[in-house]
This record gives C-alpha cells, sequence and structure tokens, in this order.
C-alpha cells in the first residue's frame, strides 16, 4: 500500500518535472506546438530579449511576426543543455505591438556527448535550458571577459564577424566608417547583415547600429560604397550608395543608400541591379572611372573577375573579364578591388587587381593574391606571367582585404579580415569571433629581380598607437628590431613562462623570414591552425629591419621597408612577456 503511494507519488513528480514550464520574462507567453515549432508571444516592455545561445546546438529557424506578417527570419542555435553566451533580440522596431516569435526546432540533434558518432537524437524542446534563462532589459552589456580580445584591432562588440565592407572616408566628419559582415545572432558564420563601426584613427572604434539588414532578396554579402558627390544615382548630392551582394537563392548585385552619411540605409527600390546565371557571382566593388568618365564595378565570378560600367550607378553593362590561366585557382576568387598605384621613385602608375581566393593560399585556406597590370577603363591587363602568383601577406590571417573609397591624400588604405576560413569558426573566442588587421598603405616596387611587387606598411594611423618605450614587452605592444644580415640564421623569439612560443627566422642562405606558431600556445582546435609560414626577402639588403604589431590574439610583422608583410593569429594560455633577438637590436613601445 504505502509502497504504491511512493510509487504513485514518484510518477506524478516525474511527470510534472518533465513538463517543466520556466518562468520566462513579464509579457512572455511560450505554446510548444506540434513536433518542432514553438511560438513566444511577447508584448515587449523592454528593448531587448536575450537569447541563450549554445555553439554545439543546431540552428533553430526564427519567424518573427507582427500582426499576422512575417517581417524579417533569423537563425540561432538556442540553448539545449548548456548557455555559452547571450545575443540580443532588439524589439525596439516593435514596441507597443505583439510580436510573436515562431522557432521551428530541427526534429533531430547529433548526440553531442559522442560527437564522432553521427547518431541523432531527439532531445524534448520543452526542457531546453534557453527558456530558463531568457531575460529582458532595456540595455546589453558584453563585458570584456575575453583574454584574447584585441585591445587596437577592430573587433565586433558581440558576434560574428567577416569580410570588412563598404569602407569610406568621410573628410567633412574625418571618420572613418568601416561595414562587415556581421552575424548578430551567434558567433558563427550566419545571418549576414552588414555591421558598420566608425573612427577617427582607424584604431578606436565605435559600434553603430545594423547599417544593412537582410530582405526577401537574400542576406547581405560583402560589397562597398562610394559617395556619389554629384549625385549621379539620383539620390542626392553626397549620397553614400552601397553596393552588395544579396544571397539567397541565387547571388544577385542590389544598392542601398544613405543620406545621413552612413548611419541608415535605404535599399533602392529597382533592386536588383544586376543578376547573372552563375552560382558564385558576388563581392561588388564600385570605383569612379577617371579613363572613361563613368563608374566601373568589379565582380568576383567563379575563378574570374568581371568588368561592369554605368553612368547612373544603377544600370550596369558588361565589359570584359579577366582571370582565365592568371594565378592561383586552386579556390574560388571573392571580394575584388581594382586601384592605380606610382611605381615608387618613378612617374610611372600601374593597376593592382586584388583577388582574394579561398582556398589556394600559400599556407592552405584563404589568402590575398593580386595582379599588377594596366586598365584601360574597359580590360584590365596583367603584365606578369601567367603562372606568376604574388600575394599581399605571407601569413595565414589575412583575408577579404580591401581598401578604403575616398582616403585622404590619395593614399590606398587596405584592412583585412584577420583569420581564415580552415578555423574562423573555430577560434577559441566566444561572445565575439575576428578581429581585422591594423590598417596598411600600399604602395607599388620593384624587387631584386624587377618585379613589380606591393608594398605594404602600416598607415600613419597604425603607427600611432607606438607610445613610451618600454623594456618589458607588455601583452600588446610594437617592436622594432634591426637584424644585421649574417652568415647564421637570426632568430626572434616571443615567450611566455609557460614555455608558449612564437618563434620568427631570418633565413640568410635561403633569404627568407619565417613564423613559427606551432607551440604559441592554443592550437588543437583546428589541425590546419599550427603552422609555419613563410616569405622570400625580395630585396636583399645589409641590415632588415622589421616592426611587430603585437595584440592579445595575433603578431603582424612588416618589413621595415614595405616589401612584405605576414600576418598570423595566436592563442598564447599567458601573454609573451618575454622576446629575444639571437643577432640585433630591437625597441619596445606601448600602445597609446
Ligand atoms: C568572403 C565571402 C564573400 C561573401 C562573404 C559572405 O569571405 O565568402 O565572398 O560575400 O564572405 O559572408
Amino acid at each position: 500500500m504505502k509502497q504504491n503511494l511512493i510509487k504513485q507519488l514518484t510518477i506524478i513528480v516525474l511527470t510534472l518535472l518533465s513538463v517543466t514550464v520556466y518562468a520566462l520574462p513579464k509579457g512572455i507567453t511560450m505554446n510548444h506546438s506540434g513536433e518542432f515549432n514553438t511560438l513566444l508571444t511577447i508584448n515587449p516592455t523592454e528593448r531587448y530579449l536575450s537569447l541563450p545561445i549554445e555553439e554545439a546546438a543546431p540552428e533553430a529557424f526564427i519567424r518573427v511576426i507582427i500582426d499576422g506578417v512575417q517581417v524579417t527570419t533569423f537563425n540561432a542555435r538556442l540553448a539545449a543543455d548548456s548557455i555559452d553566451y547571450v545575443v540580443p533580440f532588439d524589439m525596439q522596431p516593435y514596441m507597443g505591438k505583439q510580436i510573436i516569435l515562431d522557432i521551428h526546432f530541427p526534429l533531430y540533434h547529433y548526440n553531442k556527448k559522442h560527437p564522432y558518432n553521427k547518431t541523432a537524437i531527439r532531445p524534448d524542446r520543452r526542457k531546453f535550458i534557453c527558456w530558463k534563462e531568457m531575460q529582458t532589459s532595456d540595455r546589453f552589456v558584453v563585458h570584456n571577459r575575453e583574454q584574447w580580445r584585441s585591445t587596437y584591432h577592430h573587433t565586433p562588440f558581440y558576434g560574428w564577424m567577416n569580410d570588412p565592407n563598404g569602407m569610406f572616408y568621410d573628410a567633412l566628419s574625418g571618420l572613418w566608417h568601416l561595414y562587415y559582415q556581421f552575424n548578430p545572432y551567434g558567433s558563427r558564420w550566419g545571418n549576414m547583415n552588414w555591421g558598420h563601426s566608425i573612427s577617427a584613427d582607424l584604431r578606436h572604434w565605435t559600434e553603430q547600429d545594423v547599417a544593412i539588414a537582410p530582405d526577401a532578396l537574400g542576406t547581405i554579402f560583402s560589397g562597398s560604397c562610394v559617395i556619389d558627390k554629384r549625385g549621379d544615382a539620383g539620390f542626392g548630392k553626397n549620397a553614400i550608395i552601397a553596393f552588395y551582394t544579396g544571397a539567397d537563392q541565387s547571388q544577385k548585385q542590389s544598392m542601398a543608400y544613405s543620406v545621413d552619411g552612413g548611419k541608415t540605409f535605404v535599399k533602392y527600390d529597382g533592386n536588383p541591379v544586376l543578376t547573372d546565371t552563375t552560382p558564385d557571382f558576388r563581392d561588388p566593388k564600385v570605383i569612379w572611372n577617371t579613363k572613361k568618365g563613368c563608374w566601373t564595378m568589379v565582380l568576383a565570378c567563379q575563378q574570374e573577375m568581371r568588368f561592369y560600367s554605368s553612368q547612373d550607378l544603377k544600370t550596369w553593362h558588361y565589359d570584359s573579364r579577366f582571370g582565365e590561366g592568371y594565378g592561383n585557382h586552386s579556390g574560388v576568387w571573392e571580394c575584388p578591388d581594382l586601384f592605380e598605384l606610382t611605381i615608387e621613385g618613378t612617374n610611372e602608375k600601374k593597376w593592382v587587381l586584388l583577388c582574394n581566393i579561398n582556398p589556394g593560399g600559400p599556407f592552405g585556406g584563404s589568402a590575398t593574391q593580386y595582379f599588377v597590370g594596366d586598365f584601360d577603363g574597359t580590360t584590365f591587363t596583367c603584365v606578369d606571367g601567367k603562372e606568376e602568383q604574388k600575394w599581399l601577406d605571407y601569413g595565414k590571417d589575412h583575408y577579404a582585404t580591401v581598401t578604403w573609397h575616398n582616403a585622404p591624400q590619395g593614399r590606398v588604405v587596405a584592412l583585412g579580415w584577420m583569420s581564415n576560413w580552415q578555423y574562423a569558426n573555430e577560434v577559441p573566442t566566444k561572445q565575439f569571433r575576428s578581429q581585422n588587421t591594423i590598417a596598411r598603405d600600399l604602395g607599388l616596387y620593384r624587387d631584386d629581380k624587377g618585379e613589380l611587387r606591393v608594398a605594404v606598411r602600416p598607415s600613419s594611423e597604425s603607427l600611432a598607437a607606438k607610445g613610451k618605450l618600454t623594456d618589458k614587452l607588455n601583452p600588446t605592444a610594437v617592436v622594432e628590431i634591426e637584424v644585421p644580415a649574417a652568415k647564421k640564421n637570426t632568430v626572434i623569439t616571443l615567450s611566455n613562462d609557460r614555455g608558449e612560443q612564437v618563434t620568427m627566422t631570418y633565413n640568410f642562405k635561403k633569404q627568407t623570414f619565417s613564423m613559427d606558431r606551432r607551440k604559441s600556445g592554443k592550437t588543437s582546435f583546428s589541425k590546419d591552425f599550427p603552422a609555419v609560414t613563410v616569405v622570400p626577402l625580395f630585396v636583399t639588403r645589409d641590415t632588415y629591419r622589421l616592426t611587430l604589431f603585437i595584440d592579445n590574439c595575433s603578431v603582424e610583422a612588416f618589413d621595415g621597408n614595405g616589401a612584405w608583410s605576414m600576418t598570423n593569429l595566436v592563442f598564447p594560455n599567458k601573454p609573451y612577456n618575454n622576446i629575444s633577438v639571437s643577432n640585433g637590436s630591437y625597441k619596445i613601445y606601448e600602445i597609446r
């Protein structure tokens, strides 16, 4: 009798536990509907709803419904078993209305306890931890708890970032605008928006609201901005015109304009402006074409770059293509750029076509290839041999590099995404993922063999990071090193007291500089991360000057004369606090 009662009570308690309804914040009701659908009905009183994310969970598909109309959709890895971080869902646009979040969960999750056993399990979504931890608030605060957050490199406030997009310099305000591929709902790739940051000095960045969000034509892939000084597009003089790829069932080019200096954008109602049957058809870079007096758009199409022209920025005509048989073709060509540079020490000018490629980089994965040549306003002709491969940077973490429109004094200022598609989604940061390189000025020089190469130098704004001289290697620093050419190799080591180290070697016999990050700290998150990267010295000298920019998760090495650069991520468990140079001298500067 008594045993029966205990049994029955146990069953009641267990049943109750299995259908526990978590207390959601005030104003939110939850209904689990059917096999995989959960509806959250929200009458917002505060701006943000925090969504708990678990990176190992599969993506749930979320439809935002207002007055019976689907206003937007996004994907989020809503936490099932544990929470890695939270992301904000901004309810500001819907204040005073009722919001329905119509969440579709995938029926099956992979069994996380046995990651190599791909057997699927069917979890009970009613018990997901996300329901327990959802909160509303008027402020979304991300405390910087992460040891590898860069201090003077641009990082997103939270969430995922890849390519820099639409960069332009506003001469009136003196502000550098940087847009970027941004996922506001997690720190892995997805839901592409154009995030936005501004800076007066290219080192301190202020986060802005999302500039361009997905619509029914697709998510917002990479592209560029121009200042339409004359008002050619009909949106007024000095309108900022953004070109981007709408990515959905196909990739097509669209435009949006801003009449408030790049803060907010209105999408053009004639979108898309350019379509094609090529599946990879993206990343429009628009420049003013001085040769023909029109606008030119360079587009990446699989393994070639295509050129289009326009008078009004809306109607585009095909001009030419470049690429077949030239350079590296081991991957898809992406994110083009085209600009003119003067060969240093001469009055002669040449054009440079940037061609980011993934995979196919010299050390695996993504890298920035370029071609030197002539552009007659219609066609780009390369002056190098077809087999020649030139790289803008010889590290593993320099991708999607493009330049600023309208940079001051006619400078060509470039910025790259400091990661690699081989492991960008796996690097050991959580609340945010990825950072950009320091800004770099590009030039053109001839190497010892007479080959034209792009010179890469830290921009004056980046060099202004150099603060007081110090004799201790702080976690972040600029280090200037002088190394005399010698018979023996010169080895430069950054290390911490855990034996983690980055070693850089001048090998004078082979005439190379290399960087070895195999013992640099955390490396096991990807088999492609441990690596040694190598660059030919290109120009022989008696003394080599080297500048290192060291931040919490990166080492950028620059030849003192601009002959080459090498950019690599590192994740030391403790910051490197020692430097040694086997033959040569060095100066350490604090970061200002
Ligand atoms: C390059 C790239 C672009 C594309 C974007 C999508 O990293 O693949 O070609 O527009 O990322 O996020």
